[in-house]
């Protein structure tokens, strides 16, 4: 005799058979043939390419502190990472701007290119200016402001693709109440 469901709030209302195509078995050779990534080649980004594409950006009002920047990608990697455990992006922050407070999974390397300001991490507050690099733990709160009078350009590494793999990519923005997580069953 079946037990019956015990519904909570994430219960689904219906239920559909697994679709057997969507696993098979592989012998050995097959195994090994298909196991390893296949070959990438290394990757330049000129920053000379980098700035004219965000000051391109700067005088488009579609963009602001939070989404004025461009990612690093390989084209041979997944996901659009920069290498395949890695995510790289340059922020473009005008005088004034700042990202505003949120935190993910990912945890995050910045490097000052240009310009001055601070972040918060959690009830951390770290005053930037050009050349410095700092740190912001997965799960920390953050925010970046740019209080100098020229442009921010922030470069920025997270090990988003690394979390993308386990399908672990969560985000809360500093309004919200809730994690978000991204990543949903295909079907
Ligand atoms: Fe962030």
């Amino acid at each position: 005799m079946s037990t019956p469901l015990k519904r909570n709030r994430s219960t689904p209302s219906e239920f559909v058979p697994v679709d057997e195509s969507a696993g098979d078995l592989l012998d050995h050779h097959q195994y090994m043939d298909g196991s390893l990534p296949p070959g990438i080649r290394p990757a330049k980004w000129s920053m000379k390419a980098v700035r004219a594409e965000l000051e391109a950006m700067a005088g488009d009002e579609r963009w602001d502190g939070n989404t004025r920047y461009v990612s690093l990608r390989s084209v041979d990697s997944d996901y659009n990472s920069t290498i395949p455990t890695m995510w790289t992006t340059i922020h473009w922050l005008k005088p004034g701007e700042r990202i505003d407070m949120h935190r993910h999974t990912p945890g995050s390397l910045y490097y000052i290119i240009q310009g001055r300001g601070y972040s918060t991490i959690d009830h951390y507050r770290i005053e930037w200016e050009a050349g410095d690099t700092f740190s912001c733990p997965s799960h920390s709160w953050h925010e970046h402001w740019n209080t100098g009078d020229e442009v921010g350009l922030i470069w920025t590494v997270q090990d988003l693709p690394t979390y993308s793999y386990n399908r672990m990519v969560s985000f809360q923005s500093g309004d919200s109440d809730e994690m978000s997580f991204l990543h949903k069953s295909k079907g």
